[in-house]
């Protein structure tokens, strides 16, 4: 892999501010993102009255804790435009997230919102090694997704050359990324092996490809699953974080150089952990739930949105704004089974430790009885495919996550591509806890 590093001078001023410079800025951004919250959403005025503080009491950046939190119900409550902080024609631009249940969560931007967000996407790909002339195949989701959009106007801010293939149809990605040659790629890691294997598939040598970096996120990935990707494409793997009501992807990323957890964009994303139980602040360092402030949103400012998102504050390292520790999990994927607490994540983790397996698994919940249970759906390499050899790795996977993660699981391994394959986000968990 090349050494990919952007030089000093490419960077954004406030990426080589000092500390203090840093929070001097956000200071004089987070008054007015308060005040403008304050004055222009009914929602925002209501609760700040009703905890009893104005904008005008934060004169200190540590005061943001004085102020209520926003949950996504908020937005579900104030469907479809409620939280919007300007007049209607004043927006360029709407997004919205499908979720599970109920009603899509709206997500408003004006011009400027926009601007702001194609450039701290852009200074993500030039943290990720990417630069001004490379081309860049997305295959984020376009459309009321933000990832592909997102990505799509960070790629131009660059100065790249952006290839708009947006997802699925995995053998058409493949023969574009052979004929075209991008030096980048960005998509959901769990798309990214259907990728791998489109390559395989193909015929192709992953390794002989054009790729330099990937820009993987939307979803929680593992060091473990970066080393398979790395190795298999010969390029680096770099994480992108960033959520909707926030703005999209591009919150946050890694630094290509030294890939040690996701530099957050400060100057306009301001973060904090809390305890999740009790809704206090923690100091950085410590394990919490992800808080995010908007410090120059326009069109919807998000006040200490509680993303539910798990990891820690560090300090800077390759830039001096903090970075958040890779994301273990979501408070609402986290399973509880008989009181051990896990997270897909630490799952994915052992299926790549385990030889003679595919990076590819689906965890089931059912019913034992009256206790749950947990099944892993795992597959064979092609190589490993006879049953002596899908019964050793069977065998092993459950001892390494009884080990590990300390609970006991049944492991099916399966045929090669018996394993459903991820389209955009992975869907990790099949709850069946309610069936028979
Ligand atoms: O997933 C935005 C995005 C698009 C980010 C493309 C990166 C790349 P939402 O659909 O609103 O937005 O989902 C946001 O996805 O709260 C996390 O739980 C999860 N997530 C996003 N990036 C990462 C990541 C987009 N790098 C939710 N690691 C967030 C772990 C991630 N989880």
């Amino acid at each position: 892999m090349k050494d990919l590093s952007p030089a000093k001078a490419d960077l954004d001023p406030i990426e080589i501010a000092s500390t203090d410079e840093i929070a001097a800025l956000q200071l004089g951004r987070m008054k007015w993102s308060l005040r403008h919250a304050y004055d222009n959403v009914a929602m925002y005025r209501k609760r700040f009255d009703e905890a009893g503080v104005h904008p005008d009491d934060l004169r200190d950046l540590k005061d943001l804790a004085k102020f209520p939190f926003t949950h996504k119900d908020d937005l579900r409550n104030n469907y479809p435009f409620g939280l919007s902080a300007v007049p209607r024609e004043n927006l360029a631009r709407i997004h919205a997230s499908s979720g599970t249940t109920g009603k899509p969560t709206v997500v408003v931007y004006t011009k400027n919102d926009i601007e702001i967000w194609a450039d701290t996407l852009a200074r993500s790909l030039r943290a990720s090694g990417l630069r001004a002339g490379d081309m860049i195949h997305n295959a984020y989701g376009y459309g009321l997704f933000t990832g592909g959009l997102g990505a799509h106007y960070g790629i131009e801010k660059l100065g790249g050359t952006v290839v708009p293939m947006g997802g699925g149809q995995t053998e058409k990605q493949v023969g574009l990324i052979h004929d075209f040659q991008p030096t980048g790629i960005m998509v959901t890691p769990s798309y990214m092996l259907n990728i791998l294997e489109g390559f395989h598939k193909a015929g192709i040598d992953p390794r002989q490809s054009s790729l330099q970096v990937g820009v993987f996120g939307a979803e929680p990935w593992t060091n473990a699953m970066r080393k398979e990707v790395q190795e298999a494409f010969d390029m680096h793997a770099v994480d992108i974080y960033g959520l909707s009501e926030i703005m999209g992807p591009g919150v946050a990323n890694e630094c290509v150089e030294t890939k040690d957890g996701l530099h957050v964009w400060e100057d306009h994303y301001y973060p904090e952990i809390i305890d999740p139980v009790t809704g206090a602040v923690l100091e950085d360092g410590h394990e919490g739930e992800l808080v995010f402030t908007t410090l120059t949103k326009e069109g919807m400012p998000m006040i200490r949105y509680r993303t539910r998102d798990l990891t820690r504050l560090l300090p800077g390292t390759a830039r001096n704004m903090r970075r958040m520790e890779k994301i273990t999990g979501r408070s609402d994927d986290m399973i509880i089974l008989r009181g051990v607490n896990l997270f897909p994540t630490q799952i994915e983790e052992q299926v790549m430790a385990t030889g003679g397996l595919a990076p590819y698994f689906q965890i089931e919940l059912y019913k034992a009885g009256r206790m749950d249970a947990m099944r892993v759906y795992v597959e064979a390499t092609p190589g490993a495919r006879d049953e002596l050899s899908k019964t050793a790795a069977a065998r092993m996977l459950t001892k390494h996550i009884k080990d590990m993660v300390g609970v006991s699981s049944e492991v099916v391994v399966g045929e090669p591509g018996s394993v459903a394959r991820s389209q955009g986000k992975a869907v990790r968990v099949l709850d069946n806890r309610d069936k028979g």
